[in-house]
């Protein structure tokens, strides 16, 4: 099973076994990972499952966010990076065993 680190604000980590299949956001609420929120269940209608994807990850996970995930960003409470994703839009593969996402200060 792929593990992924989640990485809060405060430096804090926690690496996780995340199911092939399942994607980001999905994976850290099943877990307890604060710092995700995922108030509209990935349907990529809010931006509160934001995430900052670790420099060395942003193309295995499909490079910078897509135009639809932009714009949705342009609403999360955070600032907006580069290697802003919005973690319902990454599943989880055996590809991305070791990836590190990092949370943002808060996601209103
Ligand atoms: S959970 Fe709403 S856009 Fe990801």
């Amino acid at each position: 099973m792929p593990h992924i680190t989640y990485v809060a604000h405060d430096g804090a980590s926690q690496t996780l076994d995340i199911t092939a299949g399942e994607n980001v956001m999905h994976g850290a609420l099943y877990n307890g990972v604060e710092g995700i929120v995922g108030e509209c269940g990935g349907a990529l209608a809010c931006a509160t499952c934001h995430c900052y994807i670790d420099a060395a990850w942003v193309d295995k996970v499909g490079g910078p966010a897509s135009d639809a995930e932009r714009d949705m960003l342009g609403s999360a409470g955070a600032e907006v990076k580069p290697e802003s994703r919005l973690a319902c839009q990454i599943v989880v593969s055996d590809a991305l065993d070791g990836l590190v996402v990092h949370m943002p200060d808060r996601q209103f």
